[in-house]
């Protein structure tokens, strides 16, 4: 009998993005597909890198003000997250506040799981709702906290990898999501130094662009795709004018490949645009939350104002003159 070549199962979304987005006149892949098993393992190193700064200062802020939480957070909340949790920032703010619930939102059913069973023996008396949903849409919670205050959290300033149109038509769900009354933790990264940038997207070890390049072996493994990887190379340059990093892979050479049957040909030195990392100054944080109908109330950054976590509030729909 012959054998029978097994070949992954493919995500048609996957497809459609990298076939329309290698033919696009400024070709780009959506920077959500950098996380399959290796590309989560991948920014999993990134966010213990030296130059990567963003986890750290965001962690020893939770840590730092962690009393403050307590206080303003009062108890018996249900902390809905937007993600499926890190397992260093979640058990911090989750210790500090004493939750009356905890509903982790994600796409990924099985990263989902992982993280809600490493939370629950941690955390063995609170109560768990795990919800696998895409959060870009608004999400009926579990009956379970339909009672309680909501304090929606979504940390690592995982907003700024969105363009400003985007982010605040995810902010607006968010409060669809969590109801009348409810209040947003949400971490924001700085706009700072543009070499401590630089070196934070483009570390000395190459972790980032292995992450990058990933995107490339995925395509192959996935898309029955040619595209030869040493072709490619990391590149990660700050846009002052749209106040962000951009991460491209850029052609070292002349070169032509096949994914899923489509040819391609990229010049030496033209570009695959694979994600956008927006900082922001101080006001620009609050406006971003304020044109999705959130108001802050208060912010706290470290001593070099690198990252701000801020909390807000949703505000009801008023007159305006
Ligand atoms: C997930 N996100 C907030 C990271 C960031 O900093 O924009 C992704 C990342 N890309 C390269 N390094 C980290």
């Amino acid at each position: 009998m012959d054998a029978i070549a097994i070949r992954p199962r493919v995500d048609p979304a996957f497809r459609n993005d990298v076939l329309a987005g290698l033919a696009a006149p400024v070709p780009a892949v959506p920077a959500r597909w950098f996380y399959d098993h290796r590309g989560s393992e991948l920014f999993e190193a990134i966010t213990e890198l030296p130059e990567y700064y963003p986890t750290r200062t965001e962690a020893d802020l939770l840590r730092r003000h962690s009393h403050e939480f307590a206080r303003l957070l009062g108890r018996g909340e249900a902390v809905v997250e937007f993600g499926s949790g890190s397992s260093t920032k979640t058990p911090i703010l989750l210790s500090a506040i004493r939750p009356g619930a905890y509903v982790p939102i994600d796409i990924s059913g099985d990263f989902l799981r992982e993280s809600a069973d490493a939370l629950q023996a941690q955390f063995p008396g609170l109560p768990i709702h795990p919800v696998e949903a895409d959060f870009m849409r608004p999400i009926t919670l579990p009956a379970e906290v339909t009672w309680m205050q909501k304090l929606g959290f979504f940390p690592g300033s995982t907003i700024g990898n969105l363009v400003a149109r985007t982010a605040v038509d995810l902010l607006r769900v968010m409060k669809e999501t969590l109801g009348e009354g409810a209040r947003l933790l949400i971490g924001m990264d700085r706009i700072k130094d543009v070499n401590v940038l630089l070196n934070a997207y483009d570390d000395a070890a190459g972790v980032t662009a292995a992450f990058n390049l990933n995107l490339l072996h995925r395509i192959n493994a996935e898309l029955v795709g040619d595209i030869p990887v040493d072709a490619f190379r990391h590149r990660a340059i700050w846009n002052d004018p749209l106040s962000r990093i951009e991460m491209h892979l850029e052609a070292v050479r002349d070169v032509s490949f096949t994914v899923s049957g489509e040819r391609f040909s990229f010049r030496e030195g033209a570009t695959i645009h694979t994600e956008n990392s927006h900082k922001y100054g101080h006001r620009d944080s609050r406006i971003l939350l304020r044109a999705a109908g959130w108001g802050v109330v208060q912010e706290w950054t470290d001593e070099k104002e690198w990252f701000s976590i801020l909390l807000a509030e949703a505000e009801p729909p008023r007159f305006a003159p």
